[in-house]
């Protein structure tokens, strides 16, 4: 039995966010409360032809465990190269997995018929998954939309329902609303009902206890996606384990922020890429405005600390 099916419900995820979710985050995810979670999205082209840049990304540490790697592109037999690298790659495999990217909007991914476009080619995206699942031992999923241009999920999860896929998380928005909008809960519980013996999670909008818990109930999955509710926000996933809300006080977001740093730091050079983090702790602070101006600057920890005196 692979890691998905042994984790307790409902399953709280890190969903993939490019420029967000790395290994420093991912972390700090796991440790306050996130069942597993999932890497920013990585190119097939770019595993195959090392890319410096991207082969750092595949970086991990066993603690951030279960850990999916998620992979975007558009041709059958990249997924096949890229997941053969991964396969040899990666140490210690037991509680990793393999996502495909079926519903990134960007333009740039788009045009070359990656992400959301693939959703609407249904036979590519079934080579595509048949490709990862015949190479890999990794237990694979699916993140979707529900509807790019004529394609629904539904339609979707009819199509690879007999792929030996373990899960799948469908943004309940369509590829036409972007970021915004509500979510379509009656199609994320029916996709659940044709996928019984998948894991099912349901993701988009849930900042708070109230939007989890409406979303468990009217999808009926297996689990949650939490995306943009938790940067600067990660104590959503205690909230929600324990049911309970959560306000952290100046000196616990103070904490989190050096902490999230310092394990940065254990990568990167400087903190100039994780400002975009440090905003979002903040931004419900009296002071917001003010300390925000001197975070977008902050380069090291020393500065660091020395703004969040005034937290
Ligand atoms: C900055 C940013 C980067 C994202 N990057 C990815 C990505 O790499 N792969 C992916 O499947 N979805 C990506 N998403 C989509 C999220 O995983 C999620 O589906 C979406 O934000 C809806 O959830 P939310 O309303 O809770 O934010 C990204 C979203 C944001 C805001």
């Amino acid at each position: 039995m692979n890691f998905w099916f042994t984790i307790k419900k409902p399953i709280l995820a890190l969903a993939p966010m490019a420029g967000y979710t790395d290994s420093a985050f991912r972390l700090i995810c796991r440790q306050i409360g996130s069942d597993v979670v999932y890497s920013e999205m990585i190119s097939t082209d770019a595993i195959v032809f090392k890319n410096k840049k991207t082969i750092r990304m595949l970086k991990y540490s066993s603690k951030e465990c279960p850990l999916i790697f998620q992979l975007f592109g558009n041709k059958p037999e990249r997924f096949k190269e890229a997941v053969i690298f991964l396969n040899k790659k990666l140490k210690n495999k037991k509680n990793i997995g393999i996502d495909i990217n079926f519903g990134c909007p960007a333009h740039k991914v788009t045009k070359t018929g990656s992400g959301a476009a693939l959703m609407n080619e249904l036979d590519t995206a079934y080579k595509i998954i048949n490709a990862v699942c015949k190479n890999t031992d990794l237990p694979v999923s699916i993140k979707v939309r529900t509807k790019v241009k004529n394609t629904t999920c539904l339609e979707f999860a009819e199509t690879v329902k007999n792929l030996p896929i373990s899960a799948m998380m469908i943004h309940g928005r369509s590829l036409k609303q972007g970021f915004s909008g509500n979510i379509d809960f009656a199609t994320i519980k029916k996709v659940k009902q044709i996928l019984p013996d998948k894991i099912v999670l349901a993701n988009g909008g849930v900042d708070s206890l109230e939007t989890a818990l409406k979303t468990l109930s009217a999808t009926c999955c297996d689990g949650l996606g939490l995306a943009r509710g938790v940067l600067g926000n990660p104590w959503l996933f205690a909230s929600i384990r324990q049911n309970k809300k959560n306000n952290p006080p100046p000196d616990e977001i103070k904490k989190m922020i050096i902490c999230h740093a310092e394990l940065f730091l254990q990568d990167n050079e400087n903190l100039i890429n994780l400002r975009k983090h440090f905003v979002r702790y903040i931004h419900k602070q009296k002071n917001a405005s003010a300390l925000r101006q001197r975070l977008v600057n902050v380069e090291n920890l020393d500065e660091l600390k020395k703004i969040l005196k005034d937290l």
